[in-house]
């Protein structure tokens, strides 16, 4: 609960980092041809890092912007932070965008918390301890077939050097659900699916800190995860498949029937 606690404190903080930026102009900066940084993300990481350091000097933190950053040679714990994902969708201010912090502890992710600061949302995890939406409880849906689904995917920064799969996956979908939308913030799309709103989701080529929190929370809330074959997901593989359960191995067979 400690870890918890601490890690909705600094979601909420780098939240408000995020919010003070919200409306101002962006100086945007590229660290690829579509792939940007502005100050919010540095800003928001470097206020998580500062809390993290000064609480568990010891820990180590592994965060979007900075990399890995080691703890001392005993540490247990590291923290993994997306400082803003949806950093696209912040440059133009179009509001779905979050702040997401997961804790590992001798190599099992322990808690998360994801912050929507847009809407005011704080989704949070803990393993055991259950998944909540602002303190509330939260479930997955009870959408029993595909297609009856909604659906959330994302595209990567490298979609070009996986456009045919990448197409042939979303056609898929979209023929055998009721809709497929393209948020833009992964760990807001698991949340989504934590708590309802959504059904399913997939994408491909995430890193730790899109899926980190995302996973103990999509999994308190009755959630399944896997890659896209059905064997067991890890924020380390680059392939996420992420359901309410009871659509999951139809999702699987429609990702394994379109590579
Ligand atoms: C991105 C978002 C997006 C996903 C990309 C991610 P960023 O993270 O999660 O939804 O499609 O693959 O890289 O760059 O905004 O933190
Ligand atoms: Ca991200
Ligand atoms: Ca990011």
């Amino acid at each position: 609960m400690e870890y918890l606690n601490f890690a909705v404190e600094m979601a909420r903080a780098a939240g408000d980092v995020l919010k003070h930026y919200a409306n101002r102009e962006k100086f945007v900066e590229l660290k690829g041809r579509a792939n940007l940084v502005t100050a919010a993300d540095k800003e928001s990481e470097a206020l998580i890092i500062e809390a993290i350091r000064k609480r568990y000097p010891d820990h180590a933190i592994l965060a979007e912007e900075s990399g890995a950053l080691s703890g001392s040679k005993t540490a247990e714990g590291q923290w993994i932070i997306d400082p803003l994902d949806g950093t696209t969708n912040f440059a133009h201010q179009y509001p779905f965008y979050c702040v997401s912090i997961g804790f590992e502890q001798r190599g099992q992710l322990r808690c998360g918390a994801v912050y929507d600061p847009f809407r005011d949302e704080m989704f949070s995890g803990g393993s055991g301890a259950g998944a909540f939406l602002n303190g509330e409880k939260i479930r997955v849906s009870a959408a029993a077939r595909l297609s009856d689904a909604l659906l959330m995917t994302g595209f990567p920064y490298n979609f070009r050097d996986h456009i045919d799969d990448i197409l042939s996956k979303f056609r898929a979908f979209l023929f055998e659900s009721q809709a497929v939308r393209r948020g833009g913030s992964a760990a807001l799309d698991m949340c989504y699916v934590a708590m309802g709103r959504s059904d399913g989701f997939w994408e491909m080529n995430l890193q730790p800190w899109d899926t980190a929190a995302g996973q103990v929370i999509l999994e308190e809330a009755g959630g399944r995860l896997s890659n896209f074959k059905g064997d067991p997901f890890s924020i380390y593989v680059k392939e996420i498949a992420a359901s309410n359960g009871k659509i999951h191995d139809e999702m699987i067979r429609v990702l394994s029937q379109h590579r």
